[in-house]
């Protein structure tokens, strides 16, 4: 059976009645839910007694009106997915509940430096103060132990990780791997936005990333620094010459902190196993992102 909650006191007073010793998972999420979201859920309900998603599509976060007003919206079908993975609740606040005071106004007390001005923060200003904002007041409502995220989304695990430090927070972050069509296309909601002709060309994204990530990879092994630079430049290239395909960034940084490898000296690149490659393209008007330790 699936609970529905829309009302946040709703949700708290189920959450009073749970026992202290039942372990809660959440899955915090927007939406148009696919097998990537199915697989995070399927770990909590792994590893924890009782699993609440939440749907909401949070405006805090979308920094082009344009996306937030094409953000797929597939309702029955989420709930349909959440009843047969066997999810225990789900969370479908209105914007009212989770921002009693507007969006503009709510609390937003976060500091991530660096790690919000590179790839997706440089390229979306204001995307992870959103995320932040609305991933702390959701656990403030849920009050989980554990929270999963996918790795799909490195960057924005790194910035909760932060925040739960921030937050002084014990709830326990688990990255589960991206989860991959057949074809090596990361799963995606926007994926559903392209067209037959772009969603037939954008496994060339994983295809560039595995490739450069080999290159790296064989040049430390032959105990050589890797060119990251030129790495970089000729797989975006690559990329930018597919029909209809615009890469914002394709970019090797260090996995803790994202720090780009093209700012390090050769002697300090880190082995590959510390090593993510992030990229973000634009096919049509979807923009979509990947990335992969390079190991
Ligand atoms: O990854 C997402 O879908 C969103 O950024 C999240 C974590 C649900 C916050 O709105």
């Amino acid at each position: 059976m699936l609970i529905r909650f829309e009302r946040k006191t709703d949700l708290e007073a189920w959450r009073r009645e749970l026992s202290p010793d039942l372990r809660l998972g959440f899955v915090p999420t927007m939406g148009a839910l696919h097998r990537g979201h199915l697989a995070l859920i399927e770990r909590a309900l792994e590893e924890c007694d009782r699993v609440v998603c939440s749907i909401f599509v949070n405006p805090t976060q979308f920094n082009q009106a344009q996306d937030l007003q094409h953000y797929p919206r597939t309702e029955e079908k989420d709930l349909q997915l959440l009843l047969e993975v066997g999810c225990h609740v789900l969370f479908l606040p209105t914007i009212e509940e989770i921002y009693p005071e507007g969006p503009e106004n709510a609390p937003n007390p976060f500091v991530f430096g660096e790690l919000e001005k590179v790839m997706e923060g440089a390229h979306r200003p204001g995307h992870f103060r959103g995320v932040a904002q609305v991933v702390s007041r959701l656990l403030e409502i849920v009050r989980p132990q554990a929270l999963y995220m996918g790795q799909k989304d490195y960057q924005q695990t790194l910035i909760v990780r932060s925040m739960l430090e921030q937050m002084n927070s014990a709830v326990q972050l688990v990255v589960c791997p991206t989860v991959r069509e057949e074809d090596g296309l990361a799963m995606s909601s926007r994926n559903l936005r392209l067209s037959a002709e772009q969603r037939a060309l954008a496994p060339e994204i994983y295809r560039a990333m595995r490739a450069a990530a080999t290159a790296f990879a064989l040049r430390k092994e032959a105990g050589l620094p890797a060119p990251v630079g030129q790495i970089e430049d000729r797989y975006l290239q690559e990329l930018a010459a597919l029909p209809g395909f615009r890469p914002e960034y394709f970019c090797f940084a260090r996995a803790a902190d994202l720090k780009p490898l093209r700012d390090l000296p050769p002697e300090e690149l880190p082995p590959p196993e510390e090593v993510v490659l992030c990229t973000a393209v634009w096919v049509g008007d979807v923009r979509l992102i990947d990335n992969l330790i390079v190991s």
